[in-house]
């Protein structure tokens, strides 16, 4: 009997159609060699949605979200949809389904890859080998606080305003699996706020410390502040295994992290909610290059971070570590090999297409999946 999954796809805006492309070949490579069978459903997601519905995301698209067992998204925004009122934007239609699903826990590794080490902005030495994770808060904070809006003054100005809130158990649940991935990993946790500013970050401190204290003391648990933490990362980033978060610092220090490997086209994330209908964790997996405008259409975008998106979706959701390490193992034989997009072009290297790439990722995973090889 083959296990059956069903995954939403919602290639989105920009690079996301292309960069699906690649995954929908290795979708089918694992329902050829392997006992897993995936059914996939496509919709709209972002700008896309806009043009047909005039929203960025329909009651239907989400109703789906949280009927499948996860969703692969490629990919939201465009310049022509930067003047729509702030609800109608196409990162509107991402916001929702994060927050509908509760999918408070995002996964966001940076890890260099031993052949790209020389494609980073810092020095080769201080990033090789580098592999770190932020962990970041992704429904609540100042994303989602209330009040917020931009208000009338008496005196003819106006006042935005955002609210950073976090209660208690936002904390301790996204601190759980903090210190899981980190006990997986090299067992050391750094918790960022600014809790010499913000009540929010004292109370981020203290349910940390507590939590800690009560179900993970073999963890090495260190107390940050966010931007020494910004610093450090570009000092000394191997100094980080695992980074805890909230929403807004997560944001920055996640670009900041995903930059250092010097190839952001590489980079998947995972964001986790509670256990759903399915038994499975609702989850949502994208890139985080983001929808890349400049070179949408022309075949060139790297498809590798939507394709160890769906090998983070085989670890996380299905619990398929040998199926997610297989994945990513082609990847790294692809590099080994000299292949390249665009993005990481390097000397004596051979440049591929997003398809062509995709095509050499999937045959070299049909070769491990063959031969069973990890
Ligand atoms: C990210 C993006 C999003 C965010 C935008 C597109 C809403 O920057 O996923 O990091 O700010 O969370
Ligand atoms: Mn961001």
């Amino acid at each position: 009997m083959k296990e059956k999954v069903n995954l939403l796809l919602l290639p989105g805006d920009g690079i996301g159609p292309e960069v699906c492309i690649p995954v929908k070949k290795i979708i089918n490579c694992l329902n050829n060699f392997t006992n897993i069978e995936f059914s996939i459903e496509e919709d709209l997601v972002g700008g896309c949605s806009y043009d047909e519905f005039k929203l960025p995301i329909t009651e239907k698209v989400i109703s789906k979200a949280k009927a499948s067992d996860g969703i692969l998204l490629g990919a939201v925004g465009a310049p022509k949809y930067e003047n729509l009122p702030f609800d109608l934007r196409p990162e509107r239609g991402l916001l929702k389904l994060r927050k509908e699903l509760e999918l408070y826990a995002n996964i966001r590794p940076a890890k260099v890859f031993n052949s790209l080490a020389d494609a980073s902005s810092l020095k080769p030495n201080i990033v090789k080998n580098m592999d770190i994770v932020v962990l970041r808060e992704l429904t609540g904070g100042i994303y989602f606080g209330e009040p917020r809006g931009i208000f009338e003054l008496d005196d003819g100005q106006k006042k935005g305003i955002n609210t950073e809130v976090y209660t208690t158990n936002e904390i301790v649940r996204l601190g759980r699996i903090g210190f899981e991935i980190a006990n997986l990993r090299n067992k050391t946790v750094h918790s960022v706020e600014k809790a010499n500013v913000m009540e929010s970050g004292v109370l981020w401190r203290e349910e940390t410390t507590k939590l800690h204290s009560k179900e993970f003391s073999h963890i090495n648990l260190k107390h940050m502040y966010a931007d020494n933490c910004a610093m450090q990362l570009v000092k000394n980033p191997k100094q980080f295994d695992v980074i805890l978060t909230g929403n807004l610092f997560g944001d920055i220090l996640s670009d900041i992290s995903a930059e250092l490997t010097g190839s952001l086209g590489m980079l998947p994330s995972a964001s986790l909610g509670e256990i759903g209908d399915s038994k499975r964790r609702k989850s949502l997996y994208e890139p985080v290059h983001g929808s890349a405008p400049d070179i949408a259409g022309k075949n060139i975008a790297n498809p590798i971070a939507m394709i160890l998106s769906l090998s983070m979706f085989c670890n996380y959701t299905l619990k398929n570590n040998i199926l997610s390490s297989q994945i990513e193992n082609a990847v790294e034989k692809v590099l080994e090999n000299g292949y390249r997009t665009k993005d990481i072009m390097q000397k004596n290297c051979n440049l591929l297409s997003t398809s062509e790439m995709g095509d050499v990722v999937t045959e070299n995973l049909k070769n491990i999946l063959e031969k069973n090889e990890l």
